[in-house]
C-alpha cells in the first residue's frame, strides 16, 4: 500500500497486512537503513507518482507505525504538526516522531489544508484532486508517523499529551534531547572556525579598564561555601545605593573570571583556562554584557565584558532600548518604577555551540546560562551584593541596546544586581 498503486481488489485490512509486512521488513533490514534511500517510506498516487516521502530524521530506526487507522477513519492534523521548508522541499514534521514527510505533490498539501477539522480522507478527495484511494493511503502514511490524529471525540492525542504541552515547548524538548546524529559531533559543522578557547587578555582601544582584583586573595575571606549557599536569597529592592564600579569588577571577575588550570588531570592544552562555571564543550559561548543603570563612574548604558582583558567595551546601541532592558527587569520584579542598578544580561554566541553540537545547541546554551546566573547570584552573595535571575527578557530590545547581530549573539537570560539600603 504504501510503496505504490493497490490493486482494487485489496481491502483494508489486507492493504493494513500489506502495510505491516512492508514495514516489518524495512525495519527487520537494518543493513537496508544505513544507505539513505532504503529508509525511506513513500505514498504514491494511483498511477505511481509520489506524493508523499517519509524519511528518518535521526540515525535510529525509522518511528513508524502503519495500520492503527480503520479505513476512512475521520482524521485531523496534529496540533503539532507544522509545515515549512528544507532545502527546495516542502516537510511536514512533528516533534511526536522523529521523521519528516517530504510533500512531492502540491494536491498533499490540498489535503492537509483540508485537516482543520476532523475528516474521512475520502471526503477530502474533491477538494484536493486527488483520488480517494490515494487520499487513504495518504492519511494512513500520515497517522503512522502521527503528523495526523484519530477520529474525535476520541481524539487520542488529547487524551495522550496533556493541554499544558505547547506546540514550541514539545519541538524544543523532543528535538534537543539528544543529538541528530545520536552522538556529538566532533568535526565542526557549517565550516565555522570557533572562537579561540584561550581568552584575550589585551584591553582595546576604547574599552575600560576595570580595577584589578586577585579574586584568589580576595574569597579567602568569603563565608563558606555551604554558608552562602544556604544564605542565598533573590533580592528585588532597587531603592539602594550605587554599585560602586570596583564592587561591579569584583562580581564580575569572581564569577566570570578564566582560571589557570595547569597540572589538572584531564586538562588538555586547549583548555587550560576553565571558569568558575561548568560549560558544555568547555566553549563557553556565552558573554556578559552589563547594562548599567545606576553605576558608580559608568554612564547608563550597555557594555560587553571581557574577561581575559577585565575590561568593559562599550557597546553601541539604542538609549531607549537600554532603558526598556532596565525596565522590563524591574518589571518582572515587581519593583515599580525602580531599576535594578545593574542588570548583567547573558549574551550567547549561538555559532560557537552549534558547531560543535548537532540539534541540541540552543538547549545547551540554556542550561549554561542556569550555571552563570547561579554562579553570579552564589557570588553576589558572598559579596553582600543583591541578586535576582530573571527568566523572561526581550531579546529584540537587547539587540537594538547593543548593535549586536541577534542571531550571532543574543539574550538568553539575564540576572538583576542591586546594592542592599
Ligand atoms: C530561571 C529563573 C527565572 C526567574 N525569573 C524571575 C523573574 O522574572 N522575576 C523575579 O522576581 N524572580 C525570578 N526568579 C527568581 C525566583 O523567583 C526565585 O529564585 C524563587 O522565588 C526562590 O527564591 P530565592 O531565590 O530567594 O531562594 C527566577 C529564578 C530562576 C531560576
Amino acid at each position: 500500500m504504501i510503496e505504490g498503486p493497490v490493486s482494487e481488489e485489496s481491502t483494508p485490512a489486507e492493504r493494513t497486512a500489506r502495510e505491516h509486512t512492508l514495514s516489518e521488513e524495512r525495519i527487520a533490514d537494518r543493513g537496508r537503513y544505513a544507505d539513505g534511500r532504503s529508509r525511506q517510506i513513500t505514498v504514491a498516487d494511483d498511477d505511481g507518482s509520489l506524493l508523499l516521502v517519509i524519511e528518518p530524521i535521526t540515525a535510529g530506526a525509522l518511528e513508524w507505525h502503519p495500520g492503527a487507522l480503520a479505513s476512512d477513519d475521520p482524521i485531523r492534523l496534529s496540533r503539532f504538526a507544522y509545515l515549512r521548508r528544507d532545502g527546495a522541499d516542502i516537510v511536514l514534521g512533528t516533534p511526536r516522531s522523529r521523521v519528516t514527510g517530504v510533500i512531492r505533490d502540491e494536491r498533499v498539501a490540498a489535503f492537509i489544508a483540508g485537516l482543520g477539522v476532523a475528516r474521512r480522507p475520502s471526503s477530502l478527495a474533491d477538494r484536493c484532486g486527488l483520488a480517494p484511494d490515494a487520499c487513504l493511503r495518504l492519511a494512513d502514511a500520515l497517522h503512522a508517523v502521527q503528523l495526523v490524529t484519530g477520529p474525535e471525540p476520541d481524539c487520542e492525542e488529547d487524551e495522550t499529551i496533556p493541554q499544558t504541552w505547547e506546540f514550541h515547548d514539545l519541538l524544543f524538548h523532543e528535538r534537543t534531547r539528544r543529538p541528530r546524529t545520536g552522538s556529538i559531533n566532533e568535526a565542526p559543522r557549517f565550516g565555522i572556525v570557533p572562537e579561540p578557547h584561550e581568552p584575550e587578555w589585551q584591553v582595546r582601544p576604547g574599552e575600560l579598564e576595570l580595577p584589578r582584583i586577585d579574586v584568589a586573595a580576595v574569597v579567602t575571606q568569603d563565608a563558606p561555601y555551604g554558608r552562602v549557599m544556604r544564605e542565598r536569597i533573590s533580592t528585588r529592592d532597587f531603592t539602594g545605593p550605587e554599585l560602586p564600579l570596583d564592587r561591579l569588577a569584583e562580581l564580575l571577575a569572581r564569577s566570570l573570571g578564566p582560571i589557570e588550570r595547569e597540572g589538572v588531570p584531564g586538562v588538555t592544552a586547549e583548555h587550560m583556562w576553565t571558569r568558575p562555571y561548568a560549560s558544555a564543550g568547555a566553549l563557553y559561548e556565552t558573554d556578559v554584557v552589563v547594562v548599567a543603570h545606576r553605576v558608580t563612574g559608568l554612564a547608563q548604558g550597555a557594555y560587553l565584558y571581557r574577561p581575559g582583558a577585565h575590561a568593559l567595551r562599550p557597546l553601541e546601541g539604542s538609549a531607549a532600548s537600554v532603558d526598556r532592558l532596565l525596565f522590563d527587569a524591574s518589571q518582572a520584579c515587581g519593583a515599580g518604577i525602580h531599576r535594578p542598578q545593574a542588570l548583567l544580561v547573558l549574551a550567547a554566541r549561538f555559532p560557537d555551540l552549534a558547531i560543535k553540537y548537532d540539534g541540541i545547541a540552543y538547549s545547551l546554551i540554556l542550561k549554561n546560562a542556569g550555571w552563570i546566573q547561579a554562579t553570579i547570584q552564589g557570588a553576589a552573595s558572598a559579596m553582600g551584593l543583591g541578586a535576582v535571575p530573571l527568566g523572561a527578557g526581550d531579546e529584540a530590545s537587547f539587540a537594538e541596546a547593543t548593535g549586536l547581530d541577534r542571531y550571532r549573539q543574543g539574550s538568553v537570560g539575564e540576572i538583576a544586581i542591586s546594592v542592599p539600603i
